[in-house]
């Protein structure tokens, strides 16, 4: 399973790339905006910067929502390394845009996925990363878990080679639950990622150990 970090925060990013578990990063135009980012050369110059950070799989959304203008947008932005994924709205321009930018080489990641209908399209389009939406279906009382599951058994059933990338996760239990579901990617904020380290009987464990040793090595 990759592991992905949802933010556009560096001291985050470099953060969990410094724990040595990071695959990737996913951003999008709010978490942009949350850092203060504005301005294409702003904005351009921090997706490289995020770039340099991490090893591959640098997802950067397109702001623009006709197919033209998107598929010009993806070519620039994947201009900026090797690294960049071109993350698309699953919109009927965006399926179209998915498809030629797949045919020039460039890997997409198909973004706001919320049923099953999308995931297929967004497959067939040839997106490298469908992102479904967990935590936003949860929060409208629909089942996220329930529908990566599904999207994982239908890509198996016909071999699409598009990864299941799990999104809007909210809590580490989501997150292993996508992980046994067989999701190929979870994107998730540092504090889930880091969440998954703790464990109040490996604190407690320590502290004993490291006493017993401080007692019998006076
Ligand atoms: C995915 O790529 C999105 O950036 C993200 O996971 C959305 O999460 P949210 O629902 O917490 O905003």
């Amino acid at each position: 399973m990759k592991f992905f970090i949802d933010t556009a925060n560096l001291d985050e990013i470099r953060e969990a790339q410094d724990l040595g578990v990071l695959d990737g990063v996913t951003t999008n135009p709010s978490l942009m905006a949350k850092e203060g980012i504005t301005g294409q050369a702003n904005v351009l110059k921090h997706y490289k910067d995020i770039c340099d950070i991490v090893d591959d799989n640098v997802s950067a959304e397109v702001i623009a929502t006709e197919y033209e203008k998107m598929v010009a947008e993806g070519k620039e932005l994947a201009k900026i390394d090797d690294k960049i994924v071109v993350k698309i709205p699953m919109i009927k321009d965006g399926v179209k845009a998915i498809s030629a930018l797949t045919a020039e080489g460039i890997r997409t990641n198909c973004t706001l996925i919320f049923n099953a209908g999308q995931a297929i399209l967004a497959a067939k389009a040839g997106a490298s990363y469908v992102s479904p939406f967990i935590g936003r279906l949860d929060d409208i009382s629909m089942d996220g878990l329930a529908l990566i599951e599904q999207i994982v058994g239908i890509y198996d059933n016909y071999g699409f080679e598009t990864e299941v990338l799990a999104a809007s996760i909210r809590h580490n239990m989501h997150l292993i639950q996508c992980a046994e579901i067989g999701a190929d990617v979870a994107t998730c904020p540092l504090g889930v990622i880091t969440g998954l380290l703790k464990h109040p009987l490996t604190d407690s464990g320590l502290e004993k150990f490291l006493a017993d040793h401080k007692k019998s090595n006076k």
